[in-house]
C-alpha cells in the first residue's frame, strides 16, 4: 500500500471514530433524557389521584396501573389486571365489571375497545366488584396509544372512583323527591284544613236560619245566600285538593294577582265571620278601611283574614269584641285583628305561625282545632311580600297584624 493510500485511509477512519465518538455522546444524551422523561412519568403516575391503567401491548393482554389504581382494586404492584389475559391466574380473571347491572366481557372494556375502535371510548360508568366482594364506580375513559408512524401499540385508561358521588347525589335526589312529598303532604293538610271553615259557617248559618222565626223567610234567605258562597269556597278548595295530588301541582305559580278594592274585600269578610261571631256573641267592630285597591289573590286574602278573624272568636271572650284596624304605610297595607281574649303565653307566642302548632288545647274550637290556621296565614301574606306578626298578653287579648304591599307583586 502506498503512503498515500495509507494516509487517506488514516484519515477516514479518523473521521469515522469522531463521527462514532458523536454518536455515542447523542445516545448517552438521548438515554439520559429517556431516564429522565421515565422517572417523570414514574413521578406523576405515584402522584395522581385517579386510576391510571395501561397496557404493554396492542392486544391488552398485561394490564397495569399506578398506585391509586392499585389502591383502589386491592391489588399487588405488577399484578395483571387485564379482562383478556389467557393466564388464568391472573387477578383480572377474578375481577368482575357491570355496565348498567350488564356483565361486561373482555371486549367490552374501555381499553380493549380503545384498540378495537382505534378511538377514544367513554367515559363509561362501570360497576367494579373485586375478588375480596368490596364494590365500587369507576368513570373510565380508554384511549389508543400510538407509535410515530401511527400503528397502535398499546392503550391507557383513566378511572375515577365516582361512588361517593353517587352516593351524594343519590342523598340529595331521595331528599328532593322527600321534600316535595312533605310539601305535597303539607299543601293537603292546609287544604283540608281549609274545608272546615266554609263547613263551619254554613253550620252557623243553618243554626241562624232555624233559630229564627219560621214566617219570617228573610233571615233563611240571607243564611241560604251565605251558604251558597262557602259552597262556591268549598268546591275551589277541592279542587286545590285534586290539584295538589296531581305531580304538576306548584301551588305558588297558582296565585292569580289582581286589582283588589280593599273595602269591599273587608266586608265580604267580615260578613262571612258573623255566622262564626253570633254564637259567643262577639260584635266585630272594622274601623275606618282606606279607598284603595290592592294587589293580590282574592281568595287567599280572604282566607287569610278569615283565619285571623275566626281565631279572634274562637280564643276570643264570649260577649267580647273583635276589632279590624287598617291602615296604609309606606306603601303597605297594615290589617291588625284584635281581640279581648284568652291571650297567648310568651313561652306560646313565638311558635304560634308554625305549622300545628297549638298553645292551648283546652281553648281550641271544640276539639277541631289542628293548628294550621296561622301557619297558612303567614304562607299567604308572604307568597303577597308581605310579613306577619303577633303580640298578646296571658288572658289580655291578642293582637295579630299582617303587612303587605299595597301594588307590588311578590
Ligand atoms: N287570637 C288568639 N288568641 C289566643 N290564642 C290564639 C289566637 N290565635 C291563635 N292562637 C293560638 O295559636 C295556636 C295556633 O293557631 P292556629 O290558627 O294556627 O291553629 P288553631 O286555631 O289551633 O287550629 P286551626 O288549624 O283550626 O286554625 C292556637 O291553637 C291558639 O293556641
Ligand atoms: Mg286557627
Amino acid at each position: 500500500m502506498k503512503k498515500q493510500q495509507l494516509s487517506i485511509i488514516s484519515k477516514a477512519l479518523h473521521l469515522k471514530a469522531k463521527e462514532l465518538a458523536i454518536i455515542a455522546k447523542e445516545k448517552g444524551k438521548i438515554q439520559q433524557e429517556l431516564f429522565v422523561s421515565n422517572q417523570r412519568l414514574e413521578a406523576l403516575m405515584n402522584a395522581l389521584p385517579v386510576g391510571v391503567t395501561f397496557s404493554t401491548d396492542a392486544t391488552c393482554e398485561h394490564i397495569t396501573g399506578n398506585p391509586a389504581i392499585i389502591r383502589q382494586m386491592e391489588l399487588k404492584p405488577g399484578d395483571n389486571i387485564s379482562a383478556s389475559t389467557h393466564n388464568k391466574t391472573a387477578v383480572g380473571t377474578k375481577l368482575r365489571h357491570y355496565m348498567n347491572g350488564r356483565l361486561m366481557t373482555a371486549k367490552d372494556m374501555p381499553m380493549q375497545r380503545a384498540i378495537a375502535e382505534n378511538r377514544e371510548i367513554g367515559p363509561m360508568e362501570i360497576e367494579v366488584v373485586l375478588p375480596s366482594g368490596k364494590r365500587w364506580l369507576m368513570e373510565a375513559v380508554g384511549a389508543p396509544i400510538r407509535d410515530s408512524y401511527g400503528n397502535i401499540v398499546a392503550s391507557v385508561a383513566v378511572n375515577i372512583d365516582i361512588t361517593e358521588r353517587k352516593r351524594l347525589d343519590l342523598v340529595k335526589e331521595t331528599k328532593r323527591l322527600l321534600d316535595e312529598e312533605r310539601s305535597k303532604v303539607e299543601s293537603i293538610a292546609d287544604a283540608t284544613h281549609e274545608l272546615r271553615t266554609p263547613i263551619a259557617i254554613i253550620k252557623g248559618n243553618v243554626d241562624l236560619a232555624l233559630l229564627s222565626p219560621g214566617k219570617n223567610p228573610k233571615p233563611a234567605r240571607s243564611a241560604l245566600r251565605a251558604i251558597n258562597y262557602e259552597i262556591k269556597h268549598i268546591s275551589s278548595i277541592l279542587s286545590e285538593l285534586s290539584l295538589i295530588t296531581s305531580k304538576a301541582w306548584e301551588l305558588k305559580n297558582r296565585i292569580l294577582f289582581e286589582e283588589l278594592h280593599l273595602k269591599s274585600l273587608i266586608r265580604v269578610v267580615v260578613e262571612r265571620c258573623k255566622a262564626l261571631a253570633y254564637k259567643k256573641n262577639i260584635s266585630i267592630q272594622t274601623g275606618k278601611i282606606p279607598d284603595t285597591t290592592v294587589l293580590g289573590d282574592k281568595m287567599y286574602l280572604e282566607k287569610m283574614l278569615i283565619n285571623l278573624i275566626k281565631n279572634s272568636i274562637i280564643y276570643g271572650a264570649t260577649d267580647g269584641h273583635t276589632k279590624i284596624d287598617i291602615r296604609k304605610n309606606n306603601g303597605y297595607i297594615v290589617i291588625r285583628v284584635i281581640d279581648d281574649g284568652i291571650g297567648i303565653s310568651a313561652e306560646d307566642l313565638p311558635h304560634v305561625f308554625e305549622r300545628f302548632y297549638r298553645a292551648d288545647k283546652f281553648h281550641s274550637s271544640g276539639g277541631n282545632s289542628i293548628g294550621l290556621g296561622l301557619a297558612i296565614v303567614k304562607w299567604i301574606a308572604e307568597v303577597h311580600g308581605g310579613t306577619v306578626s303577633a303580640e298578646s298578653v296571658k288572658n289580655k287579648g291578642s293582637v295579630f297584624s299582617v303587612s303587605f304591599p299595597i301594588k307590588t307583586v311578590a
